[in-house]
């Protein structure tokens, strides 16, 4: 089975009514259109599923969601996602355009009136059990280490998707070296600080996280941790790496092979 990983979307609909706030992130709202090279690639490659790392769009306003499921339709492929802390945020409160301000469960709510669920699941794909942790506040839900070391103590090939990527002091070393003004209560689990070590360490092959916007790769405890850049190209900001999409071959020998494109 080949799964395409793709990082952040920050997808943010022409339609959405807080014109300010669309203004001040112009680089997210005008991003959209080079999301068709991120499409072409991933057509080119047919992979089986598609596994988004959160934050599909840049806040949450019922039009960024439909434009950013109009979007994933173009992949003509399935494909699931792990929330991110910009699926639930919303424009400063200072923009008079909007006029609700739903709370974060009512917004999860809205997603999954669209099909999308984002909490903790475990899905078996050909011999490789993929597990997508829901992280969005640099935290995880009360009872996520007892059902991450239930669920990796088979045999099968563990690999964990998770926007916000775990704390260990490998990443957070390597955060640091490439921007080292990142405030790690934000940029790692900080809030789930013993994560890697109760449920994750000798358990996981791969961890795969976004939420950085920039590419990187470092191992703990024999566990690699991958980060994915930017899905698609930023309009007039460049993030390293953006627009790259990664693809993990389940049927290779020995740990699953990864490609970065
Ligand atoms: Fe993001
Ligand atoms: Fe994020």
């Amino acid at each position: 089975m080949r799964i395409a990983l793709i990082g952040d979307l920050h997808f943010i609909s022409p339609d959405d009514p807080s014109r300010q706030w669309r203004e001040q992130r112009r680089h997210f709202a005008e991003a959209w259109p080079s999301f068709a090279r991120t499409v072409a690639h991933v057509r080119r490659e047919s992979p089986d599923l598609v596994v988004f790392l959160g934050d599909l769009v840049d806040y949450y306003s019922d039009e960024n969601r439909d434009f950013a499921l109009n979007q994933l339709d173009a992949l003509k492929s399935p494909w699931l996602v792990t929330p991110g802390n910009h699926d639930f945020s919303l424009p400063a409160e200072s923009d008079e355009a909007t006029t609700e301000r739903p709370e974060a469960k009512e917004i999860r709510r809205r997603w999954a009136a669209r099909g999308v669920a984002m909490g903790n699941r475990a899905i078996a794909c050909d011999g490789v059990r993929l597990l997508l942790v829901d992280s969005p506040n640099s935290s995880v839900p009360e009872g996520t280490v007892d059902w991450l070391r239930r669920e990796t103590d088979g045999s099968a090939r563990n690999i964990l998707i998770t926007h916000v990527p775990l704390k260990t002091p490998e990443m957070a070393k390597y955060i640091l070296s490439v921007e080292p003004q990142r405030d790690l209560r934000k940029y790692v689990q900080s809030g789930a600080p013993s994560l890697f070590d109760e449920a994750v360490r000798g358990r996981v092959e791969t961890v795969f996280s976004g939420h950085l916007h920039f590419p990187g790769y470092v191992t703990t405890g024999g566990t690699a941790m991958r980060l994915l850049p930017l899905g698609l190209c930023a309009f007039g900001k460049t993030y390293r790496g953006q627009g790259g999409i990664g693809i993990l071959d389940t049927k290779a020998q020995g740990p699953a092979t990864y490609r970065a494109l």
